[in-house]
């Protein structure tokens, strides 16, 4: 690869024969930001780290790898809690990111040897908020005309979402999926985009639940500690196996995945196909009247764990 490269996010990921693999989400360097490590792409909703290596060249319109679709989904599923972001105009040089592009620096710990020398983290945040306070005066004047339309068009207080549903006029035992409109915030841009969730209300405080341990496994996600409901199950529409979207099938009583076939039952528990662990539960609030408000939350796909997203 050249000396000046640039990455543009978004752009599509093509395989070994030409087959697009994904899109690029980010783009991995070292902490001292001399050199690109890897890239991350973004596959049906799942994370992977494309190290450099595999990488055969970048134009402004694609990225060409010695990938197969395979290679792709057996390679490091991102997690962004091992990284730090860090806004786009702290490329380094020879290696330009567009804006919108959000750059991620590997730690400390795990910097490659022989590098040169890191700038210290403590200075380089010192740097970086100063340059934030700066582009907040910019970034102001950049048009927001779709976050306003999102911001005016959905009651938002902090991240709770209000359905615009009530528990008492949902059906029992039988999920309903409740689309909204959800603000996506990507470093300092906050995008407006269409977001749904499966509401399940029960009929009994035993049932469905039938398995509180597995239950409770799930439960994991901090904003979720007093915010679970036993009337009430909200669960995320992503599937997480590879990120599809599992459908409520009326018949069966079963969520079906349609790629790759996971089933889960009522409460999201996994009874076959490859998901690594229950569908996941999002943190629910039921007012006095009523009314159903959700925190929307993404995590990451294709791991046991339940790693919030950033
Ligand atoms: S994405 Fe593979 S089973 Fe859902």
């Amino acid at each position: 690869m050249g000396e000046e490269v640039t990455y543009r996010v978004g752009i599509p990921v093509l395989g070994l024969r030409g087959e697009n693999l994904g899109r690029l989400e980010k783009v991995l360097f070292t902490e001292s930001r001399h050199q690109v490590t890897g890239l991350v792409v973004r596959s049906l909703e799942s994370l992977h780290i494309v190290p450099l290596e595999k990488v055969t060249s970048v134009s402004g319109t694609e990225i060409r790898t010695h990938l197969t679709p395979n290679d792709l989904h057996q390679s490091p599923v991102f997690d962004p809690t091992q990284y730090e972001e860090v806004p786009p105009w702290f490329f380094p040089p020879g290696h330009h990111i567009e804006l919108g592009a959000l750059v991620t620096i590997k730690p400390l710990d795990v910097r490659e040897q022989g590098e040169e020398s890191a700038v210290s983290r403590r200075a380089f945040m010192g740097k970086s908020v100063a340059l934030l306070a700066s582009a907040i005066g910019i970034s102001l004047l950049v048009p927001i005309g779709g976050y306003i339309m999102a911001a005016a068009t959905t009651p938002v207080t902090d991240n709770w979402r209000d359905l615009g549903v009530k528990l008492q006029d949902l059906p029992l035992d039988e999920p309903v999926q409740r689309s909204f409109r959800a603000v996506s915030v990507s470093g300092w841009m906050r995008v407006p985009e269409d977001r749904s969730v499966w509401l399940i209300r029960h009929s009994g405080a035993s049932d469905p639940w039938s398995e509180p341990e597995d239950q409770k496994k799930n439960l994991d996600s901090p904003l979720e500690e007093g915010h679970a409901d036993p009337r009430l199950t909200v669960l995320s529409p992503i599937c997480p196996h590879l990120g599809c979207e599992p459908q409520w099938h009326k018949g069966q009583k079963l969520f079906i995945c349609p790629c790759h076939h996971s089933i889960y039952q009522l409460n999201g528990k996994v009874i076959g196909g490859p998901a690594p662990r229950p569908m996941d539960q999002l943190p629910v609030r039921i007012s006095p009247d009523g009314s159903i408000a959700v925190i929307y939350e993404q995590f990451a796909i294709g791991i046991a764990a339940k790693v919030r997203l950033a």
